[in-house]
């Protein structure tokens, strides 16, 4: 395959795609299957160790690994030239591949609206960068949580249809 040609940019959009996936969706299930059950039963005086230097630097390669993801996912949409059919779910196409990454696209930017405009607005007053009263701050981190589970249930699903675009 040549480099530098049509193939090539589209495997390189493919490559970054799953690399800031890896980013996003590592980070992820850190978040739930190691921290978040593990924070309770740090001693109180330890536990400002990750809420104020572990969680801050994690939720930062989180979020924009989130970014790069959808970014480099709707290119290589794009590129494969069916973008449009997609985000319709391949109705209409008689496509399983169009529906099945549809599905996958559809699952992974519901994803990317909650790190964005759920998770990380209530982390920030989690991790002291938005002021917030103590009150406030028990709710943030409890709707922040929440979240953050639906998305690693969500996340199941839309690597079956990401992974599965090469059996449907
Ligand atoms: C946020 C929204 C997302 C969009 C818009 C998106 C879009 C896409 C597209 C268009 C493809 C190419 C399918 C094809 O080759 O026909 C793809 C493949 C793939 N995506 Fe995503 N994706 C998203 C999220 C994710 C996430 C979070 C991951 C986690 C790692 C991921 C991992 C993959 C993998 C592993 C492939 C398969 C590559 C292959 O087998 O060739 N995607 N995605």
């Amino acid at each position: 395959m040549e480099l530098m040609s049509f193939d090539w940019w589209l495997f390189c959009m493919r490559w970054l795609h799953v690399i800031c996936g890896v980013m996003w969706i590592g980070h992820l299930w850190y978040f739930n299957f190691t921290q978040t059950p593990t924070v309770p039963k740090i001693p109180a005086e330890l536990r400002p160790g990750v809420t104020k230097f572990i969680l801050p630097e994690a939720l930062f390669w989180f979020r924009w690994g989130a970014m790069g993801t959808i970014l480099f996912g709707l290119i290589l949409a794009y590129m494969n030239g069916y973008l449009g059919s997609a985000l319709k779910i391949g109705i209409g196409d008689h496509s399983t591949h169009n529906t099945t990454i549809g599905i996958g696209m559809w699952l992974g930017t519901i994803m990317w609206f909650n790190v964005w405009f759920i998770i990380w607005p209530n982390q920030k007053k989690n991790i002291g960068l938005v002021q917030a009263t103590p009150d406030e701050i028990k709710v943030a981190a409890r709707t922040a949580g929440l979240t953050s589970r639906v998305n690693t249930m969500l996340s199941i699903p839309m690597l079956y249809c990401m992974t599965g675009i090469h059996f449907y």
